[in-house]
């Protein structure tokens, strides 16, 4: 719902708010596409039709552009090319296991990467590569995690695990939001995911847990009675796109990253110390 992000997120879906030049959906379809991943099923909340016309062709507008020489008429047109989108609405905010389930249908019985776009991960090889690259080693659920200072612990789902790899865990056990004196580690769940197909009917067992919503994590605590799961730790520096200091700084990062932008950003910068 975008609570942290109000008022900027009053009338527009969160995750079309931007990250330097590009929203951080299209960062997300980016990521996803560039993983290989060639078809994308976005679950959405009601009232956010914009992320449909986001994805959609416009073909008035391209042409436009492309009328008057504009070099944004490629980037334009490669937005809806990036995957082969469809669209599930939530209608009720009833939690990111019953948001997944939602998109059952639309998958099949196919293992699966779940973004959430909020959680932005800048590396080299993406967040959701990282994963692929255990998942294709282990063939199992793959949860992407990171350390996180004990007091800020209870805002994420934490896992229990046994190092199999450099950087890759077996889990044992995971928890969603525990308080700091029960979290089993500092091991916190980022929003990247690789998952089987089993995880649909495990989701269908999930009572409410946390917040009273059907948590993915405990669907995933489900699965694990029945298949091993692993987690891997990300490279790379995250950002919470879900707060507006996070976007702020990734917007920065991203900025950072190109050398004209900064330029300009150390004389700003430089000026407002
Ligand atoms: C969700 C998940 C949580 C995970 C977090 C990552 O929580 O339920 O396990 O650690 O995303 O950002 P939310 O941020 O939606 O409360």
């Amino acid at each position: 719902m975008g609570t942290r992000l109000l008022p900027l997120s009053k009338a527009v879906p969160k995750e079309l708010l931007p990250v330097f030049h590009k929203p951080l959906v299209q960062l997300a379809a980016e990521e996803l596409a560039e993983a290989g991943i060639e078809e994308t099923v976005l679950v959405v909340s009601p009232g956010k039709r914009a992320l449909e016309t986001f994805f959609h062709p416009d073909p008035q507008l391209e042409q436009t552009l492309r009328t008057s020489g504009s070099q944004q008429a490629d980037a334009v047109a490669a937005i809806p090319r990036l995957s082969r989108f469809s669209f599930v609405e939530q209608a009720q905010p009833l939690g990111l296991g019953h948001a997944v389930l939602m998109a059952a249908d639309g998958i099949g019985d196919e293992p699966f990467a779940t973004v959430l776009p909020d959680d932005m991960v800048l590396h080299h090889t993406s967040a959701t590569q990282q994963l692929l690259d255990v998942f294709h080693h282990y063939r199992g659920c793959v949860l992407a995690v990171e350390e996180v200072p004990a007091e800020r612990i209870n805002q994420y789902g934490v896992i229990d695990g046994t190092q199999v790899a450099e950087g890759v865990f077996r889990i044992n056990r995971l928890v969603e939001k525990p308080p700091p004196e029960e979290a089993p580690s500092n091991l916190a769940i980022v929003g990247r995911y690789i998952l089987m197909p089993q995880i649909f009917e495990a989701l269908r067992h999930t009572p409410p847990g946390a917040k009273g919503e059907i948590q993915l994590t405990d669907g995933i605590a489900l699965l694990l009675e029945k298949q091993p799961v692993y987690a891997c730790v990300l490279q790379g520096r995250r950002h919470d796109g879900g707060s507006p200091l996070g976007l702020l700084k990734a917007s920065l990062d991203v900025a950072l990253q190109d050398p004209q932008s900064k330029a300009e950003l150390k004389d700003f910068l430089a000026s407002a110390f």
